[in-house]
């Protein structure tokens, strides 16, 4: 059995402080992942360590059942993942288009020589256009992204992240700094973008977190202390203890 993504024994030291202290998990394909934990328990470190931006200091990452740990971001991408950022990387002074174009282009043009890529530009055109239509921006296709509202801009990185067609998605707190009905709007955008994707998520809102994951992961202190499904999450004395409290409770009365 391959896995989408597998850690084994992560680790990941600053100096003398260990961040990452022995992760092990493994996410099958399709599969909707949120990971919380409060912060700096090392989620974003997490993520940088999977993409490629960080090195491990020890421990194995697998994509899709290949060794990816000590490549580089680029490399990784290539292969299939394609995380977003906690701060937005997007072109401001191009339109959402030309955004989203270029994200098509990027991936197009390493799978092609540059005759066959020239050929391809009408299926990166099409494509392109079916990524305005899949993020909801066909009204905003010709405005510059730094003119676009806080939320759309949100939208606009989520078309860049998966432009290339990665099967495996991480993003870093995609609905930070958004409002509640923004947030709800963005998660079913989110949900359905990444239909049939592996995706992992960070994420602090616990109504979020248990509208959209499969399983949740709970990172404290740079481990996982629990693994599971959202009801089994919630069940886990050890992760009320050292974490949830009171918010699961929070988003249980929230109706989630
Ligand atoms: N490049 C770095 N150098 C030194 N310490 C770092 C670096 N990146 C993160 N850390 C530390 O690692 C810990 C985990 O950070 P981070 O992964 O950002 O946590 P989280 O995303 O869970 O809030 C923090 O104490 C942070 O200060
Ligand atoms: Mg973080």
């Amino acid at each position: 059995m391959t896995y989408s993504l597998e850690l084994k024994d992560l680790r990941k030291s600053f100096g003398k402080t260990d961040i990452i202290r022995g992760v092990d998990l493994a996410v099958n394909a399709g599969e909707r992942i949120a990971i919380i934990g409060p912060n700096g328990a090392g989620k974003s470190t997490l993520f940088n360590l999977i993409s490629g931006r960080l090195a491990p200091s020890s421990g194995e990452v697998l994509l899709n059942g290949q060794r990816i740990d000590g490549m580089k971001p680029y490399e990784i991408n290539r292969l299939g993942l394609s995380r977003s950022f906690q701060i937005t990387n997007i072109f401001p002074k191009l339109t959402v288009f030309e955004n989203l174009r270029c994200g098509v282009l990027w991936s197009l043009g390493y799978k092609y020589t540059f005759l066959r890529f020239l050929s391809n530009l009408d299926d990166a055109n099409e494509r392109t256009e079916e990524l305005v239509r899949q993020i909801g921006l066909e009204r905003k296709r010709d405005v510059h992204a730094v003119n676009l509202t806080y939320a759309e801009q949100r939208a606009l990185e989520i078309g860049v992240t998966i432009a290339g067609g990665a099967n495996v998605i991480l993003l870093d707190e995609p609905t930070a700094g958004m409002s509640k009905t923004e947030t709800s709007h963005f998660i079913s955008l989110i949900k359905h973008v990444t239909v049939g994707k592996t995706l992992l998520t960070v994420e602090h809102d616990m109504g979020v977190v248990f509208g959209l994951a499969d399983k949740i992961a709970v990172v404290v202190y740079g481990e996982v202390i629990a693994f599971d499904t959202p009801a089994a999450v919630r069940a886990n004395a050890r992760v009320q203890e050292a974490y949830l409290g009171s918010s699961v409770a929070d988003a249980q009365g929230a109706g989630h």
